[in-house]
């Protein structure tokens, strides 16, 4: 899906006063960051914020980052109603660049094939600041409920631990998401920046 895609997808939602994803924080999300010392983090491919608005109330300066421009807005209204600060920046994550070393990069649910999803964990490995975390959660290619059909936008553990060749693998698996529907499987990663 294009720009221009996402942006219908977010407005239908807004038209109807409701959102396209949940507005708490992914569950993985919260298990896997809520430890983490609060620094400079970026949320790529942000859609609505949930994610980036849940790191800013845990103390982090969040950028949010994403090419569709209505999601962004609903988070910035949200973060508003919330009185949390986040930055929100329209930009492709497939060639954005950090304006400053961060402490985390956290990508979710960020639907690319795999080429190109290849490069923007290259480009987040080389915004990380020594010891930076890199945090990715995305539909796994054996997943069979919910998510995208298109195998070549799902992923694996080996295709992530490969794109993240160049940061040190601290937990990269399969992991299971119980949805009204079924259970759904998932790929995370996590990795750190050398140093
Ligand atoms: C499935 S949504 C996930 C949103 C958010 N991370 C979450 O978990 O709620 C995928 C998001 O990726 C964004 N996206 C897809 N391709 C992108 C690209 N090349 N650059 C920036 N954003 C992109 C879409 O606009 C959409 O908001």
């Amino acid at each position: 899906m294009n720009s221009d895609d996402w942006d219908a997808r977010y407005r239908e939602a807004a038209e109807g006063r409701a959102t396209v994803w949940s507005l708490e924080p992914n569950e993985w999300v919260v298990e896997a960051l809520a430890e983490l010392t609060p620094g400079v983090a970026v949320d790529l491919a942000a859609g609505e914020g949930r994610n980036a608005l849940w790191l800013a109330s845990r103390g982090w300066r969040v950028t949010a980052v994403d090419f569709a421009g209505v999601g962004l807005a609903a988070g910035a209204a949200r973060a508003e109603q919330l009185g949390v600060v986040v930055s929100w920046q329209k930009a492709d994550a497939t060639t954005w660049a950090a304006a400053e070393p961060v402490d985390l990069v956290l990508i979710a649910y960020l639907q690319l094939p795999r080429a190109e999803l290849a490069r923007v964990i290259s480009n987040a490995a080389s915004a990380l600041a020594p010891g930076g975390i890199l945090a990715l959660i995305a539909h796994d290619r054996a997943n069979t409920v919910g998510g995208p059909k298109d195998p070549d936008v799902l992923t694996t553990v080996a295709e992530l631990t490969e794109a993240a060749h160049a940061l040190e693998i601290v937990d990269c698996r399969q992991r299971e998401r119980v949805t009204s529907n079924g259970t759904a499987l998932d790929t995370v990663l996590i990795a750190r920046s050398p140093g």
